[in-house]
């Protein structure tokens, strides 16, 4: 009897001290919620100073990415701040180098590229030698999830790696079009051609206005529809982005599909963007890897459970055409294909038998060797 009483009371107690706990907590999270509603209603809030990578486990020599990782859109020149460290053992002519095995498995066409500005230099006891990284990221460039690079500081005279820096790497499939405006010819920051690969979710091309004075309206002939003319992009008032026009262009658009888009002020400006660019890849000499063995030994195939039975075609996964079958692929990176994947794990054909390692090599091959119409 006793025991239980106190049983009871401890529980009351307990009852007590969680619910005081979940009081502390709800003002704050309120509060949160509130600011965060706040930042929707007037504007995005201000930017999160990034995080300080620095290279573990810290030894004599150690590299800080003062900028954190990379997070980018297609056709931008980000740039990363770092510092290299030295203790007071450290007395020698260090090399940097970078190391980006798992980009280039994603990056075949070799679109992405990243300089160091002082690649070698001296390092004495106990200083701080800053240096900056630049990423030339190409409108050509794959989109890039969750990736990584290695920036490595190694000893000239022994070539043994001193320290070792892992970089987050995102690269996200937007292309942004600042528009400066002024008096013609006026100021946009595209070139007069841009070029796309071919990315499974699409580009999504975002034009903003910068000007000052002028609302813009974007005119198009192509996959980007004409902006709405009763609704212009506002101009952009001090310095802050102005009216934002964007449209996703997929990969529906046939490869090689150009348009052009310009300013309501004259078609003379106008620039040409070209979606779905093949990239050159290294060709296969697998004879399987091609579109047409993979599409009658593979998709319609009788001895594998038939993949066109059941994306023939009625929405969702569509493997009945050649344009159809792209969308399942990153062309030159079999990694990045649900096509590849699917067929590799087993989870293809549902509830079949699992494809024969040819015919998954075939995939893979062909897709390596840029997924050809062929
Ligand atoms: C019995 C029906 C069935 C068969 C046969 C089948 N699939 Fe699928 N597959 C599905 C379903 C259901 C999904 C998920 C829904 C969707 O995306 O259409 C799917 C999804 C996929 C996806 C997308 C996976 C992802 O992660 O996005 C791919 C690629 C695919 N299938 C390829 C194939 C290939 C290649 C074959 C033949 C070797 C095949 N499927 C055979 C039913 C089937």
């Amino acid at each position: 009897m006793h025991s239980r009483k106190s049983l009871i009371e401890i529980f009351f107690i307990l009852s007590i001290l969680i619910s005081l706990q979940a009081c502390q907590y709800a003002d704050p999270l309120k509060k949160s919620l509130e600011a965060l509603k706040q930042g929707i209603e007037s504007g995005p809030p201000d930017p999160v100073s990034p995080p300080i990578l620095i290279s573990s486990p810290p030894g004599a020599v150690v590299l800080t990415s003062i900028s954190g990782g990379v997070d980018t859109d297609l056709g931008t020149l980000p740039k990363i701040e770092m510092n290299i460290s030295s203790d007071s053992t450290i007395n020698e002519i260090v090399k940097l180098t970078i190391e980006k095995d798992e980009l280039d498995q994603i990056d075949v066409a070799q679109s992405i590229k990243l300089y160091i500005s002082n690649p070698s230099f001296k390092l004495n006891p106990n200083s701080k030698v800053f240096f900056q990284l630049t990423l030339d990221v190409s409108t050509m460039a794959p989109t890039v999830m969750g990736s990584h690079f290695h920036v490595l500081a190694r000893s000239v005279a022994t070539n043994q790696v001193l320290a070792n820096l892992q970089i987050p790497f995102a690269v996200h499939s937007v292309y942004e079009i600042m528009l400066y405006g002024g008096s013609p010819t006026e100021l946009w920051n595209s070139p007069s051609t841009v070029a796309f690969t071919s990315h499974p979710e699409g580009v999504t091309v975002r034009f903003i206005n910068m000007d000052p004075t002028d609302a813009h309206i974007i005119h198009s002939t192509g996959p980007i529809p004409h902006g709405d003319t009763t609704m212009p992009m506002a101009p952009s008032v001090n310095g802050k982005p102005g009216g934002i026009y964007q449209y996703t262009v997929t990969t529906q658009s046939p490869v090689g599909d150009t348009y052009y888009c310009h300013l309501h002020e004259g078609g003379n400006e106008a620039r040409t963007l070209t979606f779905n660019t093949p990239q050159s890849f290294p060709p296969s000499n697998n004879p399987n890897a091609t579109y047409s063995y993979i599409r009658d030994n593979i998709f319609s195939a009788a001895t594998t459970s038939k993949c066109v039975t059941c994306h023939g075609g009625a929405g969702g996964v569509t493997l009945d055409s050649y344009l159809n079958t792209l969308k399942t692929v990153t062309p030159g990176n079999y990694l990045a294909s649900s096509l590849f994947n699917s067929v590799d794990s087993g989870a293809m054909p549902l509830g079949g038998t699992k494809l024969t390692d040819l015919q998954i090599l075939a995939i893979k091959d062909w897709i390596t060797s840029g997924a050809p119409n062929n």
